[in-house]
């Protein structure tokens, strides 16, 4: 008996599609929707004053919900509406007018944060892209070497979008620390899949999203500064809210708060950050150990499936390399993604990764044979080929 089964009853896309993608967009907890008329009703009968009734400290108190899921503590999140605005936070920390001005990424990074650093090239960041042997797999050496003492950040992500590998984000922490770098430890793809604990690893910055593993949907991303950190930088990307005095409203320079609110800004997104707390809530009930375990048997279980079929599969073989996600490998890939989605089979597709198909604790082991029996089946049955003429992909 699959005790994590007992939660299906809380998200209502179960009942009507095989929802197989919580690496792009987890289900929604049928909670939000008392969430989000939690947030109308407050702006409805409270009017201007939800502000001092909860909602200006939301963007630091919901990150409590989202610490033990990374093993960071009370207060020691802050929240944003985005991963790659995460990056705009920190990198404005940091001076790269110097000799030290490098920001050292892998290819396999993902293309946001990519575009992100290489505009930043107009402030002297030197960006060092380190090439990876295959759509697999980073090159460890390879990162390590470029990672010297003129580099300043370290964006990585500890489990690859593409692939769903996992990263050896204890190696490359030490080697930065040792020549002077920061890491920034992207735990997107990790956080709700695997265990992260980004105290133990000693990081100095690590960031996400709710959206994926973590069922909180759209406008939520979290920002950890590693303690002896977070007072001593200071963002230039900053606002109101990292004033100790806001509600003076003084004019000229900031006098930044030293707890998380410093890297805060602007006016916050509200009505996401009541929108995530239910899913928050299930995934801490769940637990991350439960979540590992079904996830390793269900992701071996799309493995085998796709081996007896003679598909390949571009993701890690070995079960302490590999994250949530299988990303499984066929001509046309894409136009089956499409008849998938046509039949209420909830996937993706990615260039150079194939179909990823992405089980959660909510997931039935057999709704992972049944998407790989469709898959067959829609290439025995040349179902693909409607969706050809649409096809814009290489
Ligand atoms: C590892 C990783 N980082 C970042 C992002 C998204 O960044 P943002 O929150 O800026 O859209 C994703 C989304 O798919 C991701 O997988």
């Amino acid at each position: 008996m699959d005790e994590l089964l007992k939660w299906r009853g809380e998200f209502p896309i179960l009942d009507r599609a095989t929802y197989m993608i919580s690496n792009s967009l987890g289900a929604m907890p049928r909670r939000v929707y008392n969430e989000v008329r939690a947030y109308a009703d407050s702006w409805a009968e409270r009017g201007v004053r939800a502000w001092e009734e909860g909602w200006w400290d939301m963007a630091v108190g919901v990150g409590d919900r989202i610490a033990p899921l990374i093993g960071a503590g009370r207060g020691e999140i802050s929240l944003h509406q985005n991963v790659t605005l995460t990056q705009a936070v920190i990198s404005s920390c940091f001076d790269f007018r110097g000799p030290r001005n490098k920001v050292v990424m892998v290819e396999l990074e993902f293309p946001s944060i990519q575009y992100f650093y290489h505009e930043q090239r107009r402030l002297g960041i030197r960006v060092e892209v380190v090439p990876t042997p295959d759509h697999i797999r980073i090159d460890l050496d390879k990162l390590l070497a470029a990672i010297d003492e003129t580099t300043l950040l370290v964006p990585i992500s500890q489990v690859l979008f593409r692939s769903s590998s996992i990263v050896d984000a204890r190696a490359i922490i030490e080697r930065a620390h040792r020549v002077g770098a920061h890491v920034i430890l992207d735990v997107f793809q990790a956080a709700g899949s695997i265990p992260v604990d980004v105290r133990s690893m000693g990081v100095d910055f690590a960031v996400g999203g709710v959206l994926k593993w973590l069922c909180g949907g759209p406008g939520v991303a979290y920002l950890y500064v590693r303690e002896d950190l977070r007072a001593k930088l200071r963002p230039a990307l900053t606002g109101w809210m990292a004033h100790r005095r806001p509600f003076a409203f003084e004019t000229g320079a900031i006098d930044p708060r030293d707890d998380s609110f410093r890297y805060l800004n602007g006016t916050p997104h509200i009505p996401a950050l009541y929108a995530c707390q239910p899913g928050l809530d299930i995934v801490n009930k769940v637990g991350i150990g439960a979540i590992r375990d079904k996830s390793m048997r269900m992701t071996a279980r799309l493995i085998d499936g796709a081996r007896t079929r003679s598909w390949s599969v571009n993701t890690p073989e070995s079960p302490a390399e590999r994250a949530g996600t299988d990303s499984v490998e066929r001509p046309h890939a894409y136009e089956v993604c499409r008849e998938l989605l046509a039949r209420d089979i909830i996937v993706d597709y990615r260039p150079k990764a194939g179909v990823r198909v992405s089980p959660h604790f909510y997931n039935r082991e057999d709704e992972c044979d049944f998407t790989l029996a469709q898959m067959e089946e829609i290439l025995k049955t040349g179902a693909w080929e409607k969706h050809a003429a649409a096809t814009t992909h290489a």
